[in-house]
């Protein structure tokens, strides 16, 4: 069967053909069977086919002579030229005419070629996820990024998508913080927790709880208070989690990302579903006592030693865990929400944890098909040392003042670029291209890498950078603006070299975003809007666009408006903003 053409660009042209015939079926005599037609972008040619090489040696007949007798058969009509190269690639150039006609379908669309999904299916993305009294990491960074490009993506492609913060806000700390809440004092503490001082907070605790004995005793009998609904103690908890609420959402508004209050699935929300779910799965036979605790076994997580390793659901001490409270969510996703596709965008260090989850989930038949859970999972933020990021005083650093940095050093560029923008536009722009930055350094590196947070790389303005994608877009509103006109939405034509690149470009990006929505890997996006931009350039300068005669001047101001829609679409996927002037 046809693999489909991979979305990775051709290695070169002197590969190897890797097909293992021994895994192909023979061909019966005279009967014809699929393969691969292997098109690829190439140097070259604009595609590239090398399937006559991988099939020289299943038909024991010289490569060329294939691909010509495959070129002898085909009906490629006017869409492109087609030869013969080299040991027997097929090399093909799409015909003018045809992306002419191709791009102005696409520009009188308003979904600029991409196709909406199949079925919409309901999506629930776990993200954020940061935890109450305790400063947002730069992990917490990367899964509100990431997380709020999926949900923007899948939404715009038709999805139904249930964002959901899986706020830490439950668990045993809650006894020594709620005491420490008590010995600070009310409103001194809420005044801490809300300038974000968290981690300070939680240290003091932390220490107290280690060095005082009784302190550690109250905090032992606040947690069971607390968990048996005793009423003070929940007024206390959630005076610690309202605080740090405000403190989040302070940062989702700095970053510009779309999360909300409503959003807010906290792990307290699962209590009352705890208990069900315990016995659900003894019912099902899946929970084992092991010294005194509840646990469950998923197939296929062998520990060291050979023997499973558990999820526990109930501690000896009759509490619930992290795994109790995620068996009770995927529950609650498949059975209440009715999603089927799960995306967890979560550290890797969590990969075991969320694998053992679904496992259980699909045992116990709370995750059965269509539904189905992916872990989007990511590296680590590194610094310049290569060690994880901290701040200059070794401790973690503190989101807001990071993105405040962001906004600042944009400011400045912006300042030192364009003298003659007022200072609100600098603020506009400055809020764009500095969280632009933060977010597109994060999104166009491969999730699952380590990356090294460096403001000088992503803050240029040339090379793979948000900067230069806005800066392209801005040049094109520029145009416009010289034009007198708003939009050009007429036909387009294809003759220059340049135009032809740069449609050929345009034309991949229903493919790029469908390719990124399935794999959730946004640096397929990124670099795809990145060529877009760099053939822009490229064509910008060898066109002229405002003193081209008439009838060119109205298909490259619409070429133009293609590219910047495609610009400030594929960038709005990304969650950044694409200021007009800049
Ligand atoms: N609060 C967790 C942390 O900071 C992240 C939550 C991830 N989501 C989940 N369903 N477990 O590590």
């Amino acid at each position: 069967p046809a693999a489909g053409s991979s979305a990775e660009p051709a290695a070169g042209e002197a590969a190897e053909p890797a097909a293992d015939d021994a895994a192909e079926p023979a061909a019966p005599d005279g009967q014809a069977i699929p393969v691969d037609p292997a098109v690829r972008r190439s140097q070259r040619a604009d595609f590239q086919s090398d399937a006559a090489l991988a099939l020289a040696r299943r038909l024991g007949r010289p490569p060329r002579d294939i691909a010509a007798e495959v070129l002898g058969l085909a009906d490629l009509g006017d869409l492109c030229r087609a030869e013969v190269s080299g040991p027997g690639f097929i090399n093909l150039t799409v015909a003018d005419s045809a992306l002419g006609t191709l791009l102005s379908g696409m520009a009188a669309g308003e979904r600029l070629g991409v196709v909406p999904p199949e079925v919409s299916e309901t999506v629930v993305v776990d993200y954020s996820g940061p935890n109450v009294a305790k400063e947002m990491h730069v992990g917490h960074l990367r899964s509100t990024v990431i997380g709020d490009a999926t949900v923007r993506l899948l939404e715009w492609l038709g999805h139904r998508v249930v964002r959901v913060n899986h706020l830490g806000d439950w668990g045993t700390p809650f006894g020594m913080l709620i005491e420490h809440l008590i010995d600070v004092g009310e409103s001194e503490a809420a005044h801490d927790l809300s300038v974000g001082d968290l981690d300070s907070f939680y240290r003091a605790a932390r220490v107290a709880f280690d060095a005082d004995e009784a302190f550690g005793e109250r905090a032992r009998s606040r947690v069971v208070a607390l968990q048996s609904g005793d009423a003070d103690s929940r007024r206390l908890w959630r005076l610690l989690v309202e605080e740090s609420e405000k403190y989040f959402l302070a940062v989702y508004d700095r970053l510009d990302v779309t999360l909300t209050e409503a959003d807010f699935y906290p792990e307290s929300f699962y209590n009352d579903l705890l208990g069900p779910v315990v016995d659900e799965l003894d019912r099902l036979g899946l929970l084992t006592t092991s010294a005194g605790a509840a646990c469950v076994f998923p197939h296929g997580f062998p520990g060291r030693d050979g023997r499973p390793l558990p999820i526990i659901v109930r501690k000896s001490d009759g509490g619930y865990g992290y795994g109790a409270t995620d068996l009770a969510a995927i529950r609650h996703r498949t059975q209440t929400l009715g999603a089927t596709r799960l995306l967890y965008v979560v550290g890797l260090p969590q990969r075991q944890h969320l694998e053992m989850v679904h496992q259980t989930a699909r045992e116990a038949g709370w995750l059965s098909p269509p539904a189905r859970a992916q872990h989007v999972g990511f590296g680590s933020v590194l610094g310049a040392d290569g060690r994880m990021l901290r701040s200059r005083a070794g401790t973690n650093v503190k989101l807001i003042e990071l993105l405040d940095e962001a906004v600042a050093r944009a400011a400045e560029l912006a300042r030192s670029k364009s003298p003659d923008l007022d200072e609100r536009t600098i603020a506009e722009v400055a809020r764009a291209v500095g969280i632009g930055a933060v977010k597109y350094a994060d999104l166009s590196t491969y999730r699952v890498k380590d990356y090294v947070f460096d403001w000088d790389r992503m803050l240029s303005l040339d090379g793979n950078t948000s900067a230069y994608l806005q800066y392209a877009h801005a040049r094109i509103r520029s145009i416009f603006r010289r034009a007198g006109a708003v939009t050009a939405r007429g036909d387009i034509t294809v003759t220059e070299p340049a135009e032809h690149a740069l449609a050929l470009e345009l034309l991949d990006f229903g493919d790029a975003v469908a390719s990124t929505a399935e794999t959730l890997e946004f640096h397929r996006l990124t670099g795809h809007l990145y060529t877009v931009a760099t053939a822009f350039s490229a064509f910008f300068e060898q066109c002229p666009v405002l003193r081209a005669g008439d009838g060119v001047r109205d298909s490259r101001l619409a070429l133009c408006d293609l590219t910047g829609r495609v610009l400030r679409q594929g960038l709005a996927l990304l969650g950044i903003a694409t200021p007009d002037r800049m």
